[in-house]
């Protein structure tokens, strides 16, 4: 049984100081769950904050991207090394809007997670296609590139540290979630591609989380679904008590 995910991912929102404070809250809210993977990716300098606070507890801490290179020249640039030292355990690689406002690539993606891997971070790969791929039928195609691309000379024991999110780019702080039976269709497909491009025991060990308007009132039919192991949350993922009730529904199961 693969566990669940609950996966905060708060993009360029908090200071240090309000990442303290969330971090203190959520640490005294989650005290009585055991199951449940609870990760919070706070802005890279509030980071540092959060860990203090967290690392005696099960949160676990996320950057949201990373530097392709071990060190170097690369002005403003954060690496693999300096995001595990800070205390992280995993890593956000290729969300959409880093790809559509930044530049990323299927290519560098694909960088980042081998460059990742050379450290103890958990890359958490995002993928997913826009409304228009959707409507032009493409989405299994844009799917499967990403994926192909983005994992291309990736080992079976280098895939057993890989998380895989699938974000429709048009659910993402739309208000507009995928149907549970959307998403469910889609993460299957992600599961035979990985069987085809891995083996079947990463198909049925990676997990496969769903972003995109992730909310208390939606997360737990989403979560029903038989692929869906989890959610990346941004928005709901803001204040504490959303965040708490998303945890605890992914407890139930
Ligand atoms: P959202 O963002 O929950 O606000 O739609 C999800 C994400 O971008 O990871």
């Amino acid at each position: 049984m693969r566990k669940k995910i609950i996966a905060g991912n708060w993009k360029m929102n908090k200071t240090g100081t309000e990442a303290a404070s969330f971090a203190r809250d959520l640490k005294i809210k989650t005290i009585s769950i055991n199951k449940t993977e609870i990760i919070i990716c706070p802005p890279y300098i509030a980071i540092a904050p959060a860990y203090e606070i967290l690392k005696e507890s099960r949160v676990k801490i996320g950057a949201q991207n990373v530097h392709w290179e071990p060190s170097g020249a690369f002005t403003g640039e954060i690496s693999a090394e300096m995001i595990e030292q800070s205390g992280c355990k995993y890593v956000i690689i290729g969300h959409s809007e880093r790809r559509q406002y930044f530049g990323e690539t299927d290519q560098s993606v694909n960088n980042k997670i081998k460059q990742s891997l050379t450290t103890s971070l958990y890359p958490i790969v995002c993928i997913g296609e826009t409304l228009q791929q959707r409507e032009a039928g493409k989405m299994k195609d844009i799917v499967k590139t990403q994926i192909t691309a983005g994992l291309s000379g990736i080992s079976v024991e280098q895939m057993k540290r890989l998380v895989l999110a699938y974000e429709p780019v048009w659910a993402i702080g739309t208000g507009v979630t995928a149907t549970p039976s959307q998403a469910e269709e889609v993460h299957h497909f992600i599961r035979e591609l990985l069987a085809e491009l891995f083996n079947s025991t990463i198909a049925d060990s990676t997990p496969i989380l769903y972003g995109g308007s992730v909310k208390p009132d939606n997360v737990k039919e989403l979560l029903s679904q038989n692929n869906i192991d989890g959610g990346l949350i941004g928005g709901a993922s803001l204040k504490v008590d959303s965040f708490v009730e998303l945890i605890k529904t992914a407890e139930q199961f």
